[in-house]
């Protein structure tokens, strides 16, 4: 049988990867709670949309930030140390699977196994969010309906009512689950002290 693979020691995020955290899970949720609100861009008074634009370029500049800082800041802050999905970093996010269905939760070092793979996803969703709102930022002309190619982006941008609650429900759930067993990293992420 396979043996376990060992997880990375655990390394403390970096203060500017925990900055730019705060200002994602600000602006994000934010920009997500206003989503269904920006549906009166097609109105003349559209106070809706604005605000809601104001927050998704608000999302896209602190997600620009942490995209750049993961490909030019600090080690434990890169990409490369969580994806690609090599054999190795695949059978870590398996165990964790595994562990889950045995009601043990995964104890990894950041941005490994399952946490890891899903941080990835929450990445990409966020990125095809601000991709498809900054289009619509240069594009569509409030007070009247989106036509062509815009329409198109808007209803690729409409996947995001699902996608981003199905990212926060796995990421908040693990955090809260971790809380409950004893494991307090969510402190860290309000720049307080783990302990
Ligand atoms: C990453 C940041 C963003 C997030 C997380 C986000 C999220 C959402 C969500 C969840 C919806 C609701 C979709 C629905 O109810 O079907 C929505 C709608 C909308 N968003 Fe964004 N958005 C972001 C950025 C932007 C930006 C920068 C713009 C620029 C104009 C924008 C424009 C719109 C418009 C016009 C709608 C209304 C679509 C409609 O109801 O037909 N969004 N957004
Ligand atoms: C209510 C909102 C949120 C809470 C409570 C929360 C909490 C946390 C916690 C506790 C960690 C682990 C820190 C550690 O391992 O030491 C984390 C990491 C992470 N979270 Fe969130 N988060 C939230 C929203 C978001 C949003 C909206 C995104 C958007 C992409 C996001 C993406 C990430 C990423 C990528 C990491 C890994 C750290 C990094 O490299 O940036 N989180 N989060």
């Amino acid at each position: 049988m396979d043996q376990p693979v060992t997880a990375k020691p655990s390394e403390k995020l970096d203060s500017f990867t925990i900055l730019l955290h705060f200002g994602l899970m600000i602006f994000a949720v934010l920009a997500w709670l206003t989503g269904d609100w920006a549906g009166d861009y097609k109105k003349i008074s559209h106070l809706g949309f604005t605000v809601h634009k104001m927050l998704g370029i608000g999302t896209a500049l602190f997600l620009a930030a942490r995209l750049f800082h993961g490909f030019c800041g600090p080690e434990q802050a890169r990409f490369s140390n969580w994806v690609p999905y090599t054999r190795d970093r695949l059978r870590m996010v398996l165990e964790d699977m595994r562990g889950l269905v045995s009601l043990k939760l995964p104890e990894r070092g950041v941005h490994q196994g399952l946490e890891g793979l899903w941080e990835s996803f929450g990445l990409a969703v966020f990125t095809w969010m601000a991709a498809t709102g900054i289009v619509m930022f240069l594009f569509l002309i409030p007070g009247q309906k989106a036509h062509g190619a815009v329409r198109l982006v808007k209803e690729l941008h409409e996947w995001g009512e699902w996608l981003v609650p199905i990212f926060l429900a796995g990421h908040v759930g693990a955090v809260i689950l971790h809380a409950l067993a004893g494991d307090h990293r969510w402190r860290t992420v309000f720049f307080l002290k783990e302990n």
